[in-house]
């Protein structure tokens, strides 16, 4: 059976980058498989954060999700924090886990910078719990952006090693779910650097909040070239932001990047951009009316999240039971 399983950070704004490389994708699954979307708010304390800003970050996030079509009565939407058996499972998955494949981590080094001795422990041991909130619920598909590939093949080993730790095959090893045409979107300043909720710069990115004037004037900021657009992808490799925005336009259009250029090559920036304004403003018009509206009824999406964690915890609950027997604790979780 196939359970699919993803997380997005309740921390700062959601934007084009997560909406095209995961949300709509989420969007998509939960029509053919069970599937569990959470905010995890486990992973956003790693950093620093304000309470009062955490909280409305996850009413908002969830919101969005709501927005973008997450169906309550079909996936499970719930906060992590809500289910204990991931932080229960993350501290069993640590002592699976090595030292030495989380030193491998790409994103805890880009995350700690120079100040490595100051980082939190939890924040070098962010994917042992991703891969807790994943194999807690058993779950075999992930789909993520480009960037979680990494932690998804850690998840992988812990999984293996667990089965190889108790002499079963008791976790499958999840697998990544990288699709669409927008894995990796970029940065509407900077087309060698990924598209961030914590880009210094709001004009690096598209916000799902993000009101149609607001996009346009974004994307006539965007950085470009004076060149005009070519007929192939191939001749945009040494053109990041041109090649980003080609990408950007065909995602939205849902038109193969090809096929963007067979309309656009030729022509410069000062016809594709309004175009792309045109496409973009007419996606994600709809979902930040529809997540207004979300916000505007805070209630209802706290009922959905509730909801969301009862269900979810009704299918870790048993799986927990089963990992501690493998592992020999006395007695039921209390949690
Ligand atoms: P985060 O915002 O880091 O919690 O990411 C939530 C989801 O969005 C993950 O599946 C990421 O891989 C995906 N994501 C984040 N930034 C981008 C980006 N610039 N392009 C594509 N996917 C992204
Ligand atoms: N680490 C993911 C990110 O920053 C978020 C995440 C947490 C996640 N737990 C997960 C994604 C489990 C997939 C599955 O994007």
């Amino acid at each position: 059976m196939k359970r699919i399983f993803s997380g997005i950070q309740p921390t700062g704004n959601l934007h084009l980058g997560n909406y095209l490389g995961a949300i709509k994708n989420w969007v998509a699954l939960q029509h053919q498989f069970d599937s569990l979307y959470c905010v995890v708010d486990l992973h956003a304390i790693t950093a620093p954060q304000d309470p009062a800003v955490l909280r409305a970050s996850t009413i908002e996030v969830a919101a969005s999700l709501l927005a973008a079509g997450i169906d309550p009565g079909r996936a499970i939407l719930f906060n992590q924090s809500r289910v204990p058996q991931h932080s229960e499972l993350a501290w069993i998955f640590n002592c699976v886990a090595r030292l030495g494949w989380l030193n491998r981590m790409t994103q805890f080094k880009e995350k700690a910078g120079k100040n490595r001795e100051n980082a939190s422990v939890g924040l070098f041991a962010y994917p042992t719990l991703m891969a807790a909130d994943i194999l807690a619920y058993k779950a075999t598909h992930v789909p993520v952006g480009d960037d979680q590939k990494q932690h998804l093949e850690l998840a992988r080993d812990i999984a293996g090693g667990f089965n190889a730790l108790v002499g079963a095959e008791f976790f499958p090893l999840p697998e990544p779910q990288i699709l669409g045409a927008a894995t990796r979107v970029m940065s509407l300043r900077d087309g060698t650097a990924k598209m961030s909720k914590s880009d210094a710069s709001d004009y690096a990115r598209i916000n799902l909040s993000d009101d149609a004037d607001t996009i346009a004037q974004k994307i006539r900021k965007a950085k470009t070239d004076a060149e005009l657009l070519p007929a192939t992808m191939e001749e945009l490799d040494s053109r990041p932001e041109a090649r980003n925005l080609v990408v950007i336009y065909g995602a939205l259009a849902e038109k193969s990047a090809e096929a963007v250029l067979a309309e656009f090559s030729g022509k410069g920036f000062g016809v594709f951009k309004p175009a792309l304004v045109e496409v973009a403003v007419e996606h994600l018009a709809p979902v930040t009316r529809a997540m207004r509206d979300y916000l505007d009824d805070e209630s209802h999406v706290l009922a959905v999240l509730d909801d969301g964690a009862r269900r979810a915890h009704a299918i870790t609950k048993p799986i927990m039971a089963e990992i501690r027997e493998h592992l020999g604790f006395l007695g039921d979780s209390l949690g």
